[in-house]
């Protein structure tokens, strides 16, 4: 695969840059610019070598599905044009921004670009066949490139237009393809816990989030490569139950109950679950709120893991040489709540010469607002596309398309 420094001849040549610039917006700003900090090694790269640089990124979900009005409020809420600003900012340059997403008009932008200049394009996602794959949406990109650089780590897992049509375009063409810094970096240091090396164990993962449904594939896969899989958040209660503890009101998926006993037999004491909660009487507007050892008392649901779970799990994270992580221990957004996530910082922070990544999400949400960012040797850009490298040990369609 290509990096971005191997590119040839690129002064003066228009070179497609997919970005993941979904980031979350507050009042119509970029309320966290974190993503586009991550893109801009790669694009000031490009600009300094003299590119036309075209920046194509998905922001938000637009339904094409639902009822035109819906679809048109989805497309006045995602609009990539929030994003401009924040960008010439941090780039120290005028960000051009073309509000067409192909045809005359988008040609028109592109054209006009001199070397050395940057094009923001509208959300990729304001196309139908953006999600699809749509050969004639990647034709309509592809045909204004010379070159193309992946750099959007978040969306690598998505075999869109944007992230796998215009390369495949591309490389058929004999035209260069390749990835950039951010991509490079986030491969380099998820492999490290995919492929894992004898120096790096006990490896110790670390999940949590609401549902195992949504996690099957990754504990399957991390139950193989770690030592232990410590499990916290709401997830955690579909073991206890299935373990015949109770649960209360606690979420619990039923219809998992037999996946996690399998998991409990076949993880063979790799899986630590917790053995206290901090619980209450509702998710919003409690009056209640206490601390309970395995069992969870009916009309309560747990909030938060209890702080003698925090203390084993702290003592299974010190023994680390490797750890992942992904997923809340508690509803930490809620500061009642917060203690458990918080916990699991200061142990991953406590380690010495240990390698550590936070897979993006709400972890890395959590991380960054109490002040842990830098006490991980990486924090990942990508949620989704952090954990489907794990289970689908290392590859992804946006980056295996590039090889
Ligand atoms: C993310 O936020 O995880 C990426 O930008 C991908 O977004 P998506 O889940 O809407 O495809």
């Amino acid at each position: 695969m290509l990096t971005v420094n191997e590119l040839k001849n690129i002064k003066g040549k228009v070179v497609i840059v997919r970005v993941d610039f979904n980031v979350p917006l507050k009042d119509g700003k970029v309320r966290d610019d974190n993503r586009v900090r991550a893109a801009l090694p790669t694009i000031k790269k490009l600009l300094e070598e003299g590119a036309k640089v075209v920046l194509l990124s998905h922001l938000g979900k637009v339904k094409h599905k639902e009822a035109p009005e819906v679809v048109e409020a989805q497309k006045a809420k995602n609009n990539m044009a929030i994003v401009a600003p924040c960008l010439a900012e941090l780039l120290g340059k005028p960000v051009a921004f073309s509000a067409a997403t192909r045809g005359e008009e988008f040609e028109k932008a592109v054209a006009a670009l001199k070397d050395g200049d940057v094009l923001l394009v509208q959300n990729t996602r304001y196309e139908k066949g953006e999600e699809k794959n749509d050969p004639e949406l990647a034709a309509a990109w592809a045909k204004v490139a010379d070159a193309y650089v992946m750099d959007a780590f978040g969306s690598a897992h998505r075999a869109h237009a944007s992230t796998y049509g215009i390369p495949e375009i591309l490389k058929g063409e004999g035209k260069q393809v390749a990835c950039g810094y951010l991509v490079e970096k986030e491969i380099a240091n998820l492999m490290r816990c995919v492929d894992v090396k004898p120096a790096d164990r006990p490896y110790v993962a670390i999940l949590g989030g609401l549902k195992v449904s949504d996690k099957i594939k990754v504990i399957d896969s991390l139950l193989k490569k770690c030592d232990k899989v410590i499990i916290g958040g709401a997830m955690a209660y579909t073991f206890k139950k299935a373990l015949g503890f109770e649960v209360g009101n606690s979420p619990c998926e039923l219809d998992q109950l037999d996946y996690a006993r399998k998991c409990l037999k076949e993880g063979k004491g790799k899986i630590v679950l917790p053995v206290d909660s901090v619980v209450t009487d509702a998710f919003e507007g409690w009056t209640k709120k206490e601390i309970v050892k395995d069992n969870v008392p009916a009309g309560m649901q747990g909030m938060d893991i209890g702080p003698e779970t925090e203390k084993l799990y702290a003592e299974e994270i010190s023994k680390a040489k490797m750890v992942f992580w992904n997923g809340p221990m508690g509803v930490f957004e809620q500061k009642d709540f917060a203690s458990g996530t918080i916990a699991i910082c200061k142990a991953v922070a406590g380690l010495k010469g240990a390698f550590s990544v936070c897979g993006g999400g709400d972890s890395a949400a959590a991380i960054k607002e109490f002040g842990y960012k830098e006490s991980f040797s990486h924090v990942s850009t990508g949620g989704g596309a952090s954990l489907e490298m794990i289970e689908n040990d290392g590859h992804l369609p946006g980056v295996d398309i590039l090889k």
